[in-house]
């Protein structure tokens, strides 16, 4: 394979040295395969039926056959560990694409028109299969469930794999994410705020329209809105503590109908990001009180629904030193960068977090000399030796943790 010499070239010497002798006997060839097919035919959200198929055939191929389907399009590998009992370890790795038309230039680009892997989880998925096949030819001290999550992006699937009892017993849980402002063979695993909580609001303001003449026979929304959108700025300025990041976006305002009529209804949605469950709730708790508050001095009246979108991720202490070890296992001391600052992205990896000690890391995807292209865009894609950092990271994770927790 060219491509994976010619992406393996790009690594630095010491990685390959380190990386190199866990993909033999074709592994790396089947891996690579993978990740093109996944990216040539890529899935949305609850339908990756296909992405299913081929997973389970990879899997099959490499020796690991206690593969079951989990929350509707997504599958669950048991890895045996050296001793049976005393709980488990996953390794998670998510599987859909992005309704984004693809324009990469890739050889092995999307051929399903408007459908991409725009987020890098065609390389997640393979370098989940990748920790399946580390595993099972040197096992952890137990049992490593290896799971293969549908609908990341709609911050759904973490949830129903929880709910379909799939990670019972399951003691500490570690996932990852492709980065490109980190170069091939970096990875940020470290204890604090990792990714933002996403919560979505929708807020109606009632008043009375009228005449656009006669405004004292109204109670105009429209402005109403507009003193709302002001003052929710003000809970990040003045009610969050100024060292903590936070977001209050009002995306979409409606209202109106034509210039000389007042309506009776302003609708707006936006999105409350924020990297603490106390800052979450500090925003949506402000957000809430805001509208009524505002609604009521313009005589209005308010309707406010808060989504329960994704918690924050904020790694654990002790969970993030089992990663740092993993890191520095496989990648040397060097592998292991700080992250300059808080991803406000979401990531519903965290909603296992709420049940599971875990850990969540991101791993460099940028080639030597390449430049940083933004996830969801339709010019990203991550570079191929990812794959096999995450792969030979996540699985060096499930072995500590299963070591230290023996
Ligand atoms: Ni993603």
């Amino acid at each position: 394979s060219d491509r994976a010499q010619e992406d393996a070239s790009r690594m630095t010497a010491e990685m390959q040295a380190a990386l190199q002798p866990l993909f033999g006997g074709g592994v790396a060839d089947t891996l690579v395969a993978l990740r093109r097919e996944l990216h040539r035919q890529p899935e949305l959200s609850w339908h990756e039926e296909h992405t299913c198929e081929r997973l389970a055939h990879a899997l099959a191929a490499l020796g690991i056959t206690d593969v079951k389907r989990v929350a509707k399009t997504g599958l669950v590998a048991r890895v045996p560990g050296r001793t049976r009992g005393g709980g488990t370890i996953a390794v998670r790795g998510d599987i859909d694409a992005l309704p984004i038309a693809e324009a990469t230039g890739l050889p092995y680009a999307s051929t399903v028109p408007g459908v991409m892997h725009a987020c890098g989880h065609d390389v997640h998925a393979s370098w989940a299969v990748g920790a399946a096949s580390l595993l099972a030819s040197n096992p952890a001290e137990c049992d490593v469930l290896v799971l293969l999550q549908p609908a990341e992006e709609l911050g759904e699937g973490a949830a129903a794999v929880l709910e379909s009892g799939a990670l019972d017993g399951v003691r500490t849980i570690f996932g990852a994410h492709v980065d490109r402002r980190f170069e091939v063979g970096q990875v940020v695993a470290q204890a604090g705020p990792l990714a933002a909580s996403t919560d979505e609001f929708t807020i109606v303001l009632t008043g009375a329209g009228a005449h656009g003449a006669r405004p004292q026979e109204a109670r105009d929304p429209i402005v109403g809105a507009a003193a709302l959108v002001t003052a929710l700025q003000t809970l990040v300025s003045r009610r969050l503590d100024p060292a903590q990041p936070g977001v209050v976006t009002v995306g979409t305002i409606a209202a109106g109908t034509a210039s000389n009529i007042i309506p009776d209804h302003a609708k707006l949605t936006g999105t409350i990001r924020a990297t603490t469950p106390g800052a979450r709730t500090l925003l949506g708790d402000g957000l809430q009180r805001m509208t009524q508050a505002i609604a009521d001095a313009y005589g209005l009246t308010a309707q406010v629904r808060l989504s329960g979108g994704t918690p924050p991720i904020v790694n654990p202490a002790n969970i993030a030193e089992m990663a740092r070890i993993a890191v520095t296992t496989v990648l040397g001391a060097d592998g292991l960068v700080p992250l300059p600052t808080t991803n406000m992205g979401g990531e519903d990896f965290a909603v296992y977090m709420e049940r599971i000690p875990g850990c969540f890391m991101r791993v460099g995807a940028r080639e030597a000399g390449g430049r940083v292209i933004p996830a969801h865009s339709s010019a990203f894609y991550a570079a191929e030796g990812a794959l096999f950092v995450g792969a030979a990271v996540l699985a060096e994770c499930a072995r500590v943790a299963a070591r230290e927790s023996a």
